[in-house]
């Protein structure tokens, strides 16, 4: 009897698919945990920057200072070189599959839709390249004459989005994270198994809802400190 050579499920479409879902939790997961930290904000400098500091010294004395930060950042970027990684592979897969394929233009290969995931995850890194730049590093100082604050990132927040075009890219990119993440999460969940023709009807509506308190829950802070709810 011959045998088959086993195909490892990663190398798969179906299997990429779900290694794309699978990382998107861990990113998904991080996006939602970071809002509810941020939105400490609205309650003064201490609570926000008692927050900061308790990210820094979590796991203590297990773990030494920013012991923990570095593992859930590493856990962070593991993932973000998965759905990355894996949606380049998919790409190139599909682009083979086109030109091998049919000579016409198929626009089911190319939709609208995963022109646009593309693009806004696209603007989503080169956001999230400048975010940290701006408030974890330090590299980027909007405001040169209040510099930046290492231990004081609520200092550095207000300083930033007190200017219009910081608070503008900050509105820009969480914009371009919740269309990524409205279909992100309803075609994740088709991904993930999650296809019931009796819930189907409320994927869509489900995904928008989530992805509209996320977005408008980012943009409250800069908005916040620019309309000076927050100063
Ligand atoms: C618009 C409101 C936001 C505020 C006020 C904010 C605030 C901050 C602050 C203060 C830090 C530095 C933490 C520290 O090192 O002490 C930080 C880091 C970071 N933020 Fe945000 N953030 C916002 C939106 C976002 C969004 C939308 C994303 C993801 C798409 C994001 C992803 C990150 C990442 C990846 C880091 C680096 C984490 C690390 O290295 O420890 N942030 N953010």
């Amino acid at each position: 009897m011959q045998r088959m050579a086993a195909i490892p499920i990663s190398s798969t479409s179906i299997g990429k698919k779900v290694l794309m879902a699978l990382s998107s939790i861990v990113l998904f997961l991080y996006v939602v945990g970071h809002l509810v930290g941020n939105l400490k904000i609205f309650f003064g400098p201490d609570p926000f920057n008692d927050y900061a500091e308790w990210l820094r010294v979590a796991g203590s004395p297990l773990f030494p200072d920013e012991g923990l930060l570095w593992i859930a950042r590493v856990i962070l970027l593991a993932a973000l070189f998965v759905h990355v990684g894996v949606y380049v592979q998919l790409w190139r897969q599909k682009r083979r599959a086109r030109t091998v394929g049919y000579r016409t233009f198929d626009p089911q290969v190319f939709s609208w839709m995963s022109r646009a995931m593309m693009w806004g995850g696209l603007a989503i890194l080169l956001f999230v390249i400048f975010h940290v730049l701006h408030l974890t590093t330090g590299h980027i100082t909007p405001d040169p004459a209040a510099g930046f604050q290492r231990h004081d990132p609520y200092e550095n927040i207000i300083a930033g989005f007190s200017l219009w075009w910081v608070s503008g890219i900050y509105v820009i990119g969480v914009l371009a994270l919740g269309m990524h993440l409205y279909h992100g999460l309803w075609s994740g969940m088709q991904t993930l198994g999650m296809n019931n023709p009796k819930y189907n009807l409320y994927r869509r509506p489900a995904a928008a809802v989530v992805a509209i308190v996320i977005a408008v829950g980012y943009i409250a802070i800069p908005l916040g400190v620019l309309f000076g709810m927050v100063s």
